[in-house]
């Protein structure tokens, strides 16, 4: 699906200053190739540095895949990738849900709506695929606006430490995590195959 900034900025840049238009170009939000691979960990190591393997939500991807149609990039007008987001099968509590991250745009295209278009598209696409909730560990005052709150997330924990006032979700179809309550643990865990006894 492509998207055309509508952004009010784009319009005020239009009508003031016509050359600001090479930095406003239109993106497009597709799934994840694997040929995208090298690129996006350049994408994740400049946004978020090493520590990107320390995160708890790193806990619940390790061995694990994104969900079927989850994976998405999106690319600017050359076809060169500026923005990923994936999620990923989790329980919560019991409770079927999908657990949003990482989420990085690259650092030149950010404030254009690449974030947003990554996270609604994902979002359009986890219901349309009979997704009930989603979770994330994120700031607040960014995912506030695509519906993400901390009261969907109160009776949940997560297998590491995570600032609680970030950890937050938001219901697909209502009710999903209203009796969602204990750990989240990855939907399917890696077989695991143990050394036999002699
Ligand atoms: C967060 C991020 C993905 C946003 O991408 P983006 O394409 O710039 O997002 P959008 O264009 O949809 O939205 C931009 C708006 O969100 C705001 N915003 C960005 N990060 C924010 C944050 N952490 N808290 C509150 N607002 C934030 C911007 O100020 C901007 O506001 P404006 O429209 O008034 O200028 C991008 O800044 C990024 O990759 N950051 C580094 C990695 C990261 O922090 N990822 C999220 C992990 S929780």
């Amino acid at each position: 699906m492509a998207f055309e900034l509508a952004s009010p900025n784009h319009v005020h840049a239009s009508r003031v200053a016509p050359a600001a238009l090479v930095d406003l170009a239109p993106f497009e939000i597709r799934d994840e190739a694997p040929s995208d691979l090298a690129a996006r960990e350049a994408l994740l190591d400049d946004a978020f540095g090493p520590v990107r393997f320390l995160k708890t939500c790193q806990r619940l991807r390790d061995g694990s895949a994104p969900a079927p149609g989850l994976a998405l990039v999106a690319t600017d007008g050359v076809g060169a990738l500026i923005g990923t987001l994936r999620l990923w099968p989790v329980l919560a509590g019991g409770r079927a849900a999908l657990l949003l991250g990482p989420l990085a745009v690259a650092a030149r295209s950010r404030s254009l709506g690449v974030g947003g278009a990554l996270i609604r598209e994902s979002l359009v696409r986890a219901a349309d695929f009979g997704h009930r909730a989603v979770l994330l560990v994120g700031d607040a005052p960014y995912y506030a606006r695509f519906g993400f709150e901390r009261r969907f997330t109160e009776r949940l924990t997560m297998p590491g430490p995570v600032e609680r006032a970030r950890f937050l979700g938001v219901e697909l179809v209502d009710g999903a995590l209203s009796a969602a309550r204990g750990r989240v643990v990855p939907a399917a865990a890696p077989a695991i195959t143990l050394p036999q006894a002699a």
